[in-house]
């Protein structure tokens, strides 16, 4: 008896997927993950925030795959020690709030002095933080060389709100 041609072929698919799937599992797999994602509770206190905005930093955001904390000489990037009293008067009529909001949504509207433009904008692809990853960014920014006082209801003129909201307005948001 003879074996038909079709059933001949299909054995040596098989036989050759199989054997191609043995030797894919000797291969060890480098698994690379995506950062973690932060999952972002809507009633995060502002001090809640200041760790996950250093999470987002570290991770998602990419901050510090070019800037420093604390490190002093010659760099290519700005060191963010401090960068909160710089971000009180860095713009006239700009809040810390805002001016750090601005850095990172429309980050060359004003190039430190010294760098080179080329900070990405952060709420764009590839980096595509979310506003309310910004804002714990934004609190996290707030402790180096100030206090923190951004909530997730604060508003900024990149995420609806306006440079100078109305006296009342929530605290923290524009100008102070
Ligand atoms: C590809 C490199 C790069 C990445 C990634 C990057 N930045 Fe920047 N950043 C820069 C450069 C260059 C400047 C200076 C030029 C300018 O002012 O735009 C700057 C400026 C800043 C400033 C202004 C500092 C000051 O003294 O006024 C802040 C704040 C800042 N970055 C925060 C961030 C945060 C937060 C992230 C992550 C969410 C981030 N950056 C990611 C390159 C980067």
């Amino acid at each position: 008896m003879t074996v038909p041609h079709s059933v001949r072929i299909g054995a040596l698919v098989l036989a050759t997927t199989a054997f191609y799937g043995y030797v894919g599992q000797l291969v060890p797999q480098k698994e690379v993950q995506p950062p973690p994602e932060v999952a972002i509770r809507s009633d995060l206190t502002t001090a809640d925030m200041v760790p996950v905005g250093r999470e987002i930093m570290a991770g998602k955001g990419l901050c510090f795959t070019c800037h420093t904390i604390g490190k002093t000489g010659a760099l290519r990037f700005p060191d963010l020690e401090g960068v909160d009293v710089r971000a009180k008067s860095r713009i006239p009529g700009l809040s810390d709030v805002e001016y750090l909001a601005q850095s990172m949504y429309e980050p060359d509207a004003y190039i430190v002095q010294g760098f080179n433009p080329g900070m990405p904008h952060i709420n764009q692809p590839p980096i595509s933080l979310t506003d309310q990853e910004i804002l714990c960014v934004i609190a996290y920014l707030q402790t180096l060389g100030g206090t923190p006082t951004v909530t997730l209801r604060t508003t900024h003129r990149y995420n609806g709100g306006t440079a100078a909201p109305a006296p009342g307005a929530a605290p923290g948001g524009g100008a102070r």
